[in-house]
């Protein structure tokens, strides 16, 4: 977030997060006066204002959710971000491939989910793929950049500028602009 506020000054920061300490940690790492609104809320108890907002980034978020969360989420974010605007994700994955890489990530994503569903009540004991909820409200992705043996991908999607609307039935008078 600092990186972000130095290069592009004028940016405004909206940060939704329910943890007090989360907060902390993050407020931490700015400057005084840096143009950011913590909301110490859960996302989906918020109502962002729809079409709001040119870049929305969502970093090791996604995977904290089972498939049916992550479509609420997704459904949010997509409602609150203006057409051509950006999404940024990073994640987890399975690697795609390779038999020590994907063994290596089965281990650790194991541990890492057992733990934190016990310690924090993650409500997700596994990993989801979002893409299929990204791709359900057409949210195109950009670029894709896999590192960590593939155990970590980042993400950039993109919302269409326009939505296709419907087609006017054969023969049948187009719909008022
Ligand atoms: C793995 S941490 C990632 C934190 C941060 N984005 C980062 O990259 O370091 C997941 C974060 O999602 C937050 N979180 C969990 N459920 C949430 C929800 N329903 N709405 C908003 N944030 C949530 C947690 O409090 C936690 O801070």
């Amino acid at each position: 977030m600092g990186a972000l506020l130095d290069r592009h000054p004028g940016t405004r920061v909206d940060v939704v997060e329910p943890s007090a300490g989360m907060i902390a940690r993050s407020r931490r790492t700015l400057p005084g006066g840096a143009p950011v609104t913590f909301h110490r809320s859960r996302l989906e108890d918020t109502a962002p204002d729809p079409e709001a907002y040119d870049l929305v980034a969502a970093h090791f978020f996604l995977d904290c959710f089972d498939p049916a969360g992550q479509r609420g989420q997704i459904a949010i974010i997509d409602r609150a971000l203006r057409p051509g605007g950006t999404l940024l994700i990073a994640d987890f994955q399975m690697p795609p491939s390779g038999a020590l890489a994907r063994l290596r990530a089965r281990t650790l994503l194991w541990t890492m989910y057992r733990f934190f569903h016990l310690a924090t009540g993650l409500e997700t004991d596994r990993l989801s793929d979002p893409d299929p909820a990204l791709e359900a409200v057409h949210l195109q992705l950009v670029k894709r950049q896999v590192t960590n043996a593939g155990f970590l991908r980042s993400d950039m999607w993109q919302k269409p500028e326009a939505r296709a609307s419907p087609s006017p039935p054969e023969g049948g008078t187009p719909p008022p602009p």
